[in-house]
């Protein structure tokens, strides 16, 4: 068996038998007016953050969502897009695909707004996505990326980057890891499935993410996932793996190369109202203004007296210019 196939099986199993916890964080999932979530699908939360930016899903917009699960996060989104074929869900595990399309057949029980022909389950999978180039606006996946080895996590990446349109948004929540997963946990396939040991570092996935083309990505939550303990998983010290909420979005790679915002501020702290650096950012005196790293970086280099800049808060939703 290849690791994919270990994944298949694994994720076949946990969609006949839901294992509560498997890889969810400690959070319950997004209340919204007139969304009541089946327990069964709340039971095969599978994912390890969100995917669901509610104050960003406005226009209906088409979802191609990557590993359905139980479909929370297809039900989630099909709350803000109703209507038929809004969210296309793959998965190429039928048993996940069929215990999807039960919960969401429950769904309408208790959702009078839903209807089953809002969400389309498909088979397919990550790296075969069947819909045409440019035709989404967002593709969504939580907790399955990180399954990937990295030449397959790029091809996975390539496939969403194919079917986006341009000014699409990729979001995706995966855990990472705060250094390097030793060979010996990589290899262990099992561990890899449960979301466990796959992940990498947060610059070597977010490179893989600018690598395929991504010209912006913006983090929307960082925080901690499960510890690898060392005496458990045969490591020298323990290690944290995080999970991190990111959107990226399909446009054009500056020269100077990508945005990526994680949440920094600049501060201009000298005399003058204004501070202007000639290349699209004006400070205002004693005002944070919302920057990327690369900006953030330059402007700390170039004006140490100057330009205060904040630490990153791993929250950052949009309002800032790169
Ligand atoms: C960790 S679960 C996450 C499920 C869901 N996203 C959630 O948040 O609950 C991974 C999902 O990806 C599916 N999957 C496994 N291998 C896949 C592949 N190669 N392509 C697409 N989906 C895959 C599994 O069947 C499962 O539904």
């Amino acid at each position: 068996m290849t690791y994919l196939e270990t994944a298949a099986k694994f994720y076949s199993d946990v969609a006949q038998t839901p294992e509560i916890g498997l890889c969810c964080v400690q959070s319950t999932p997004m209340q919204l007016p007139g969304l009541n979530i089946p327990l069964k699908m709340q039971e095969m939360n599978y994912g390890c953050g969100t995917t669901v930016h509610a104050n960003e899903l406005n226009n209906e917009p088409t979802v191609l969502y990557i590993g359905v699960g139980g479909g929370l996060e297809a039900l989630q989104f099909a709350y803000f897009s109703r209507r038929p074929g809004a969210v296309i869900a793959v998965d190429p595990v039928a048993d996940m695909r069929q215990a999807a399309k039960e919960n969401l057949e429950v769904a309408v029980k208790d959702n009078s707004w839903f209807d089953t022909s809002f969400v389309e389950v498909r088979e397919g999978d990550a790296f075969n996505i069947p819909v045409a180039d440019n035709s989404v606006d967002i593709v969504a996946q939580n907790c399955l990326f990180n399954i990937f080895e990295p030449e397959d996590l790029t091809r996975a990446l390539q496939e969403a980057y194919r079917v986006l349109k341009p000014g699409g948004r990729l979001q995706m929540s995966d855990p990472i890891a705060t250094r390097s997963i030793p060979e010996h946990l990589k290899k262990d396939e099992r561990l890899r499935a449960m979301c466990l040991s796959g992940a990498l570092t947060y610059d070597e996935y977010v490179q893989r993410i600018i690598n395929v083309g991504f010209g912006q990505v913006e983090i929307r939550a960082r925080r901690p996932y499960r510890l690898l303990e060392a005496t458990t998983y045969n490591l020298e010290e323990n290690l944290l793996l995080e999970s991190l909420d990111s959107v990226a979005f399909k446009v054009p790679i500056p020269e100077d190369g990508a945005c990526v915002f994680t949440g920094k501020t600049a501060i201009y702290a000298g005399l003058e109202p204004f501070f202007d650096d000639n290349q699209g950012h004006i400070l205002q005196r004693g005002i944070p203004a919302a920057v990327c790293d690369k900006t953030a970086g330059n402007l700390a280099a170039a004006l140490p007296e100057k330009v205060i800049v904040t630490d990153s808060t791993w929250y950052y939703d949009g309002g800032g210019c790169c």
